[in-house]
């Protein structure tokens, strides 16, 4: 493969890349001229090797297949293995779609199309979600937020108010046994997950223990749950039996703010939407959809906010806090992940609000200038939705 300014010359491979691995059917053929990122030349070298590698494999087992007469694969293995590859797939198909729905507000139809073809060519978004399993599964999200839930006993449930309310407050600000030893009634604590590529709090909500008995000898067969959790888990493209196809961005905002979710899960999610207007309403959405006191496990990729002209990790925070109204409850970072707990206030009980936002957060300014600042996300607020009015 020769990179000749923006075009590339494809020789005939020696081998064919089987289909399944994503290269689209006219990089198999013989020299053909494509216009071609490099990023996406990358990618097909690695696909290329991936293949490569496949197909030595599939001939060392035709040699074992004549003595063990073990059939010979006949497809590559369908997960993604090599985080280069996943991180690869990941950034062509945010800048694809990014493409894609900018030229459909452009009205440029032909451009739109392009860009939905090179979505295809890296896999779509299927491939995208292989991927994302990958990247997820060295930043597990549900372990930090069933482990952040369980520091705060909410994984047995969210205590009710009680009429006859007689108990102690502890140390932490929670309240004790009452006088009679009664333990405070619960309910399930409701958990919204926004971009769900796995079943892992669905199972955790799922998951179940044989009963305990007052008496030793006495075996209690019956099963109850471990947790008192409420899973909903929802994503554009459902991948796994359970996870609700739907955009977050469309779900109604119940009126009863008693009714809405006391946990929302949204990682990795912000910075796969689009436009910066988008962005804005899924931040004043999550806002909306928690109830008074609730939480959000909101992550994104570090570069998002240290590489952005737009933004800075200190400008994203006062957008969150006197932007949208959020508190931030903690915050920490790995070299790549940026992770937020942030609470709706307790005492923010108004359905609809009437916020004043600052043009910082309503308009797309430069922050920081330079090389190094070559990332474009950013978040743009909206006055009314940040207000409550979708
Ligand atoms: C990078 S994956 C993140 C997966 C996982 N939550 C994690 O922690 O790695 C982003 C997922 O968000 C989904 N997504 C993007 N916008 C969405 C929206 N508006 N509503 C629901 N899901 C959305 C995508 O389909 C994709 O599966």
């Amino acid at each position: 493969m020769y990179a000749i300014g923006a075009r590339t010359i494809i020789r005939k491979p020696r081998f064919r890349v089987p289909p399944k691995l994503g290269v689209p059917d006219s990089l198999n053929c013989t020299a053909s001229r494509v216009p071609m990122s490099p990023l996406i030349s990358i990618l097909i070298k690695i696909r290329c090797c991936a293949a490569k590698q496949w197909k030595m494999t599939g001939k060392k087992n035709k040699k074992k297949a004549k003595r063990s007469k073990a059939p010979i694969p006949l497809a590559p293995p369908q997960v993604m293995k090599s985080r280069r590859l996943a991180r690869i797939t990941t950034t062509l198909f945010h800048k694809h779609t990014r493409e894609r729905d900018l030229a459909l507000k452009k009205g440029d139809r032909e451009a739109a199309e392009r860009a939905e073809d090179a979505i295809e060519a890296i896999g779509g978004r299927e491939a995208y979600q292989k991927a994302s399993q990958l990247n997820t599964s060295h930043h597990s999200t549900s372990k930090w937020a069933m482990g952040v839930l369980g520091e705060k006993g909410l994984l047995m449930g969210v205590p009710l108010p009680r009429a006859d309310d007689d108990r102690q407050e502890t140390n932490d600000g929670r309240k004790g046994k009452g006088k009679k030893g009664r333990k405070s009634p619960r309910r399930n604590l409701k958990l919204l997950e926004v971009g769900a590529i796995n079943r892992e709090l669905l199972d955790a909500a799922s998951k179940t223990r044989p009963r305990k008995s007052g008496n030793k000898d006495v075996c209690v067969s019956e099963e109850v749950p471990v947790y008192r959790l409420d899973v909903r888990s929802i994503d554009l493209r459902s991948s796994q039996p359970g996870i609700e196809e739907a955009d977050f961005l469309q779900l109604p905002i119940l009126r009863d703010s008693s009714s809405r979710y006391d946990a929302i899960v949204c990682s990795m999610v912000i910075n796969c939407v689009t436009t910066p207007e988008d962005r804005g309403r899924m931040l004043a959405s999550l806002f909306h959809h928690l109830r008074p006191g609730g939480l959000c496990f909101l992550t994104l990729p570090r570069l998002c906010l240290t590489q952005s002209a737009r933004t800075s990790p200190e400008h994203f925070r006062l957008m969150l806090t006197e932007g949208v109204g959020f508190e931030v409850e903690r915050c920490r970072e790995s070299p790549k992940v940026q992770f937020y707990v942030l609470e709706r206030p307790v005492a923010d009980l108004d359905v609809q609000r009437n916020r004043v936002l600052d043009s910082r957060f309503t308009k797309i300014t430069i922050i920081n200038r330079g090389k190094k600042y070559r990332n474009e996300f950013c978040c743009v607020l909206d006055e009314k939705q940040v207000n409550g009015v979708f």
